[in-house]
């Protein structure tokens, strides 16, 4: 490996089994030579094999409810305290809409649902964000990362209310990213991630139908989680200081296709 993060802290939400995008990304991490805390919801460290994953990167587990200000704080003061300093990466990596869960429609939802799974999957970034700002956790020419799914800019029906999540959480990358940038020089981008078999992405209903879509649509094909944890290291690197306030596609080439001669095919 090429010690991309030699030296650097980070704080990884969101791995839960070996199929994670997170869980990969931690990997790669630790590959690359840095240092970080692991966390994710008490009720899926209960459910997931984190312990084996912390065991494997030298991690420790830090619960955190991402919807709770109270936890959060918590995490990123046990976090400075564990890794001995400022904060250099953060990934969030977390994703859930009580309406797909539940098999509720777009069109006839749970106000109740949505707004639980936006706080989840959209507000825990800007509360992430605020809390890491105002304790001024992050060092100089840190990197802040999230992941969305081209759903916020094109319509995908079974992408449900997490379509209207991923628009604001790639809102909150731009607004909050100024004030970063501006206050304390940290980047923050999100990357929008081909379809990828994981818990939250097979959880939507037609996975393998636009999951086997648009690996006919892409020139590359999908891009796999651990092709996703690969860009998002190189995001965490020195490498890519100045990118920031960027919604960055990591799918193969799919979101500036029209068509493609494998999709043709089918219709000829
Ligand atoms: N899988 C895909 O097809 C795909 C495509 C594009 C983007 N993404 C995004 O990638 C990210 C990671 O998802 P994944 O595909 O690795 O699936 P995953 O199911 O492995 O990860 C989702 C994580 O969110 C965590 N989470 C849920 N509620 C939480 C809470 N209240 N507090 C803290 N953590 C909570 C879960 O415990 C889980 O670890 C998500 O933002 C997802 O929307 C996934």
């Amino acid at each position: 490996m090429h010690n991309l993060l030699k030296g650097k802290k980070g704080i990884i939400f969101g791995a839960l089994n070996e199929h994670s995008i997170a869980w990969k990304t931690a990997e790669r991490a630790h590959e690359e030579g840095a240092v970080f805390v692991l966390t994710n919801a008490p009720a899926a460290i209960r459910m997931g094999n984190l312990e084996v994953l912390a065991k494997k990167t030298n991690a420790q587990i830090i619960p955190a409810d991402a919807t709770s200000v109270e936890d959060l704080e918590h995490l990123v003061e046990k976090s400075m305290e564990i890794l001995g300093g400022k904060i250099d990466f953060v990934l969030h990596s977390i994703g859930m809409s009580v309406n797909v869960r539940k098999g509720k429609s777009y069109t006839d939802p749970s106000y109740d649902f949505t707004t639980k799974g936006w706080d989840v999957s959209a507000l825990s970034f800007h509360k992430t964000m605020h809390v890491l700002y105002q304790k001024k956790a992050m060092n100089e020419w840190g990197s802040i990362v999230a992941l969305t799914y081209m759903a916020a800019q094109r319509v995908f029906p079974d992408y449900n209310d997490m379509a209207d999540n991923k628009a604001y959480l790639e809102s909150i990358a731009r607004s909050f990213g100024y004030f970063f940038g501006r206050d304390h020089k940290v980047r923050v981008n999100t990357i929008s991630q081909s379809p990828t078999p994981t818990k939250a992405g097979t959880g939507v209903k037609g996975f393998d139908g636009f999951s086997a879509y648009a690996e006919k649509m892409s020139p590359l094909g999908n891009a796999t989680a651990l092709e996703c944890a690969d860009y998002t290291i190189s995001m965490f690197s020195d490498l890519t200081k100045k990118v920031t306030l960027q919604n960055l596609f990591h799918d193969g080439g799919f979101s500036n296709m029209g068509v493609s001669d494998a999709v043709m095919e089918k219709f000829e």
